[in-house]
């Protein structure tokens, strides 16, 4: 397990705003990085040293990143685990095949946890209308349905309303498999990112409150205020997720928090995460970095914060009426503007964020939103 140091070579699976953000820490660390995307163009083959076109299951193309990268990493975790196992045979894969198999897939993922006596919304197998049937009898209406597979942003996901039609709502996930959850009413959404190095050093991130707007988280402020209890109690789910995983690098455990302090899990993310973005510029070491430190078998960084802070997301729907008024943002001295260089700003798209530093994390929530406001002349 020798340290892999600044001069060699990472490899990123998915060209994404994670992997982009990854290839600009790596890169200011002295790595190289190289990236598979199906485009040329991706967010991250735009700051990267060398990309690979090829889909992202597809296994000629990732052996060719493979003979020449020194640790393989992921973007995303929507990569098969078979692909990930092939690699692993030619060059360290970090998080592995193994912690992919595991997330992959929603259904097995709700087992692992459950297997670890994890809090979560109950849930139920729903692929087929007679499951869907006896899961909403289990969980109650309304109810969320998920495909197993492959969503991200509340795409692949239906809700079954008290009075709607289960039928038609399960009929447009075209018969992919799918779980039902009950419907959470939670007080608030948090998230816990921490990171695991090679050795299971852990290094765990201040705890992010995150807001969503249609399934989109909108913003994320750290340290999110909590009781010392539950900070605790949440910092111990995400432990015990990790090493139970054996993952390796930084992974994002979402839960939501109840109205009488219990936590429930949502969902894992073993990579670098959205909601620890503020985490470059607000802390020591961001979470990018730390993924880097973490594959490359370095020891981690400081994950301490230097200031409090609030993250919001720039979604396509900004740009409606052309490029948005960014003099707003510039203009102001506790702000940071982060765009991940996609050029097709669709609905609903992640476009890029903005960071307040602010250690007034209330006033930081009010800015974001009225910058927001300013950024699209009505
Ligand atoms: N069972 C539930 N009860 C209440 N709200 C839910 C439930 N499941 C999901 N949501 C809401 O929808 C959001 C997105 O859900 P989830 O995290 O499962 O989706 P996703 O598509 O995997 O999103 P992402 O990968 O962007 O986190 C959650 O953060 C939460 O706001
Ligand atoms: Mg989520």
């Amino acid at each position: 397990m020798k340290a892999l140091m600044p001069g060699a070579t990472v490899g990123v699976l998915g060209g994404g705003q994670l992997g982009r953000m990854m290839a600009i820490e790596a890169r200011r660390m002295g790595y190289r990085v190289v990236v598979l995307d199906p485009s040329p163009r991706c967010p991250t083959a735009q700051v990267a040293d060398g990309v690979v076109v090829g889909a992202l299951d597809d296994l000629e193309s990732a052996r060719h990143l493979a003979q020449q990268v020194d640790v393989i990493t992921l973007d995303t975790e929507h990569v098969p685990a078979d692909l990930l196992a092939e690699l692993e045979k030619i060059v360290p894969v970090r998080p592995g095949s193994s912690v992919l198999r595991t997330i992959n897939d929603r259904q097995i993922q709700k087992q692992f946890l459950d297997r670890l006596g994890l809090p979560q919304a109950q849930w139920a197998p729903s692929t087929t209308q007679p499951e869907l049937d006896a899961a909403l009898v289990k969980l109650g209406r309304p109810a969320i349905v998920k495909v197993r597979r492959a969503g991200y942003d509340g795409k692949g996901q239906v809700r079954v309303e008290e009075t709607g039609d289960a039928g038609a709502e399960l009929a447009k996930l075209r018969g992919e498999p799918s779980v039902a959850e009950e419907l959470v009413r939670f007080k608030r959404e948090i998230s816990v990112v921490l990171a695991r190095g090679l050795t299971g050093e852990l290094k765990i991130y201040p705890i992010a409150e995150n807001v969503h707007r249609r399934h989109i988280l909108h913003t994320t402020r750290a340290p999110a205020p909590m009781k010392p209890a539950t900070k605790v109690r949440a910092e111990e789910i995400a432990i015990t997720v990790a090493e139970a995983l054996g993952h390796v690098g930084v992974m994002a455990v979402e839960m939501f928090e109840l109205v009488d302090g219990r936590l429930l899990v949502n969902e894992i993310a073993p990579r670098t995460h959205n909601s620890g973005h503020y985490t470059w510029g607000a802390c020591v070491t961001s979470q990018f970095e730390q993924h880097i430190r973490a594959v490359c078998g370095l020891p981690l960084g400081d994950p301490r914060p230097m200031t409090g802070a609030v993250m919001v997301n720039l979604i396509g729907d900004l740009w409606r009426a052309g490029q948005p008024a960014w003099e707003h943002v510039l203009e102001r001295p506790e702000a940071r503007l982060h765009l991940y260089g996609k050029d097709a700003p669709a609905p609903g798209r992640k476009m890029g964020h903005v960071l307040l530093l602010d250690d007034d994390t209330d006033r930081g929530l009010v800015t974001a939103d009225q910058l927001i406001a300013t950024l699209t002349p009505t």
